[in-house]
């Protein structure tokens, strides 16, 4: 295992890519974290997460809407952009929004070069596996790095039943045949979500690319959760069985927010300190 990276108070000195996330494979596990604006980005960066994740879970925790297949290309692109300007360090990877690459190879290519053209992103992120391999590969013929996202795929709720684990049973074969598929098409990266732990410590354990796991584990090659989980933004909101809290910023921002209200409404703020002469 090789060291830590140092984080927060002597950050990486370089930029991280793609082949340094692969370097990392059977050294030690490394985090990917949700990022959604130029704030929470510069703070992740600050902290040493080599990877940012422009999730489209944005909708959800960012945007209010109740599906990831309501936000657009549009509001991706803003998002991803602050992201970005933020990152000083992390490898950024966006999401391409539901309703932009299903059609064809060639409707991927043009919105994938859109959104990395809007961002300055690094990785474009699409969800399936088999059914995908062909956009894998002409976005890897146009010359960008592709990460796939195979198991559960909020995109395809509605298709796949509600959010369930996916590969138990007779699903593990198609787990791993769509991990073979996405390997073959030319993906830099896989995220796998919820997805049985032995399964995706064994298909992780013969897979050449970095594997990044939700709900799969502690047996792939990387980690990522939505920020909103790992630091509780929403206090009272559903937590995932895969989702560990590291810190309290829901009640915290919420406590802050009611001191300052609290402080004007006594007349306790501004005083002289805040003042100009
Ligand atoms: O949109 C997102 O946040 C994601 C993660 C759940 C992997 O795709």
């Amino acid at each position: 295992m090789s060291a830590p990276t140092p984080g927060y108070l002597t950050p990486s000195p370089k930029k991280i890519r793609v082949s340094d996330l692969v370097k990392l494979k059977g050294q030690r596990p490394w985090a990917m974290l949700t990022a959604y604006d130029f704030a929470s980005a510069k703070a992740f960066d600050d902290a040493g997460v080599e990877c940012l994740l422009v999730g489209d879970s944005a909708a959800n925790v960012v945007l209010g809407y109740d599906s990831t297949t309501a936000i657009t290309m549009e509001e991706m692109s803003v998002l991803g952009a602050a992201v970005v300007r933020g990152a000083e360090h992390a490898l950024v990877v966006i999401d391409m929004p539901f309703g932009t690459y299903e059609a064809s190879d060639e409707q991927a290519v043009k919105s994938a070069t859109k959104l990395l053209r809007a961002t300055g992103a690094h990785v474009v992120k699409l969800e399936g596996g088999v059914r995908m391999a062909s956009r894998i590969a002409a976005l890897k013929q146009a010359g960008l790095a592709v990460c796939a996202h195979i198991g559960f795929t909020p995109q395809s709720v509605n298709n796949l039943g509600g959010f369930k684990v996916q590969g138990r049973d007779a699903g593990a074969d198609a787990l791993r045949a769509d991990l073979d598929a996405v390997v073959a098409a030319g993906a830099d990266m896989v995220v796998f979500e919820m997805v049985p732990a032995a399964l995706a410590a064994e298909v992780t354990a013969g897979c050449p690319i970095p594997t990044v796991g939700i709900g799969a584990g502690p047996d792939t090659d990387a980690q990522v959760l939505v920020w909103h989980d790992m630091a509780a933004m929403y206090p009272q909101g559903h937590r995932p069985k895969f989702v560990r809290t590291f810190g309290e910023v829901g009640v915290a921002l919420r406590e802050a927010a009611q001191g300052y209200r609290l402080a004007v409404e006594a007349g306790e703020f501004p005083t002289a300190e805040h003042c100009f002469s």
